[in-house]
C-alpha cells in the first residue's frame, strides 16, 4: 500500500516513518483506542459529522478522553488532506490511550479506498459465517481480533464476509452490518449487539422515507433457511447483496427485489448527501 507524504499527530503533520508506537503503549497491551475509517470523495469528507461523533461515542465509552474537540478534528483533516492532495480515498484515525501519563495520541492518515468488484453488486458477493463476539459491541476499539479472525476465514474460504454469531444469533459482518429480508421486511439485529454503522443508519433512514418495513430483532441461526434476501452495509461498500453463505444460497442465490432497490435508494441518498456536504465547504 503507498504511504501518505503526511501523517497528522494530534494536528502536527508528520512523515509516515515518525508515526510509530512503542511495545509499552497500552494501546497495544490492552486494545486501549478506538478507530474510525471514512471515506473521502471528491474531495469531500462523507458523513464525517456522524464518523466524529461515533469516534467520541467509541472513546467514551472506554473512558478515553480524546485529545481535541471534534472541530479540532475537523480541521486536523481539512488540514491533513490538503497536504497529501488527497481527494479520492479512505481516511483512518487511530486514537491511541496515554502512555506513562504522556499524552493520548491522534493519528490520521490518508489511504486508498477499498474498491470492490462489480460482480458484488450485480450477481451478489458471498460470506460464511465465523463464531465470535466482538468485546464491546457497540465500540469501535483497536480490539479487533475477532474480526480480523473472521476475515482471515472468510478469504481462506475464497468468500468476500465473515458474518458473525454467538450464542445461535448472528450480529454483524466482521467489518459490516447484516440485513436479511423476509417477506417484505428488512431484518437487523439490535443496535445493543452491534456497531452502529453510518450505512447502518443510512438504510434505517431510507427505508423510513419510502415506508419500507426495517425491524431490529435477534436473527437466529437456524432461521436462515427462511431468508429471502441478505446484504451487508458499511460505508466503503454502501449496499452490497450477499447471496451465499456457507455454500448455500441466500433465497434463491439471486439479487432480490429489495436488495436492488435498497441499492438504489442508497446510491440516491448517498449521492445527496455528498451535493450537501460540498455545498457547506
Ligand atoms: C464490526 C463492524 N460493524 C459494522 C461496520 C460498518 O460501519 P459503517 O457503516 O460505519 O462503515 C464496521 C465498519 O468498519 C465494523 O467494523
Amino acid at each position: 500500500m503507498p504511504l501518505p507524504l503526511f501523517v497528522s499527530r494530534n494536528g502536527e503533520l508528520i512523515p509516515p516513518a515518525e508515526a510509530r508506537i512503542s511495545i509499552f503503549n497500552p494501546a497495544l497491551s490492552g486494545s486501549y483506542g478506538v478507530y474510525e475509517s471514512f471515506q473521502i470523495v471528491h474531495g469531500v469528507p462523507f458523513a464525517e459529522s456522524e464518523h466524529l461523533q461515533r469516534l467520541a461515542h467509541s472513546a467514551a465509552m472506554i473512558d478515553l478522553a480524546l485529545p481535541a474537540d471534534l472541530a479540532t478534528f475537523r480541521a486536523w483533516i481539512a488540514g491533513l488532506l490538503s497536504a497529501n492532495e488527497a481527494v479520492e480515498c479512505a481516511l483512518r484515525i487511530f486514537v491511541l490511550g496515554p502512555e506513562n501519563g504522556g499524552e493520548t495520541a491522534a493519528y490520521i492518515w490518508p489511504q486508498p479506498a477499498p474498491t470492490y468488484p462489480a460482480a458484488f453488486y450485480s450477481e451478489g458477493a458471498t460470506a460464511i459465517t465465523f463464531e465470535g463476539q466482538r468485546s464491546l459491541p457497540q465500540a469501535k476499539t483497536l480490539n479487533t481480533l475477532v474480526s480480523f479472525l473472521a476475515q482471515r476465514n472468510a478469504r481462506a474460504a475464497g468468500v468476500h464476509e465473515g458474518l458473525l454469531y454467538h450464542d445461535g444469533h448472528l450480529t454483524e459482518g466482521s467489518n459490516s452490518n447484516l440485513f436479511s429480508v423476509i417477506d417484505d421486511t428488512l431484518l437487523t439485529a439490535p443496535a445493543q449487539q452491534v456497531l452502529s454503522g453510518v450505512a447502518r443508519d443510512m438504510v434505517f433512514r431510507v427505508a423510513g422515507q419510502h415506508d419500507i418495513p426495517l425491524r431490529e430483532t435477534d436473527l437466529a441461526l437456524s432461521d436462515m433457511p427462511r431468508w429471502h434476501e441478505c446484504f451487508i452495509t458499511s460505508t466503503s461498500r454502501h449496499v452490497m447483496p450477499i447471496t451465499a453463505i456457507d455454500g448455500r444460497p441466500v433465497g434463491d442465490g439471486r439479487v432480490g427485489p429489495h436488495s436492488r432497490r435498497l441499492m438504489a435508494l442508497f446510491e440516491d441518498y448517498f449521492r445527496q448527501m455528498i451535493a450537501e456536504e460540498s455545498a457547506r465547504l
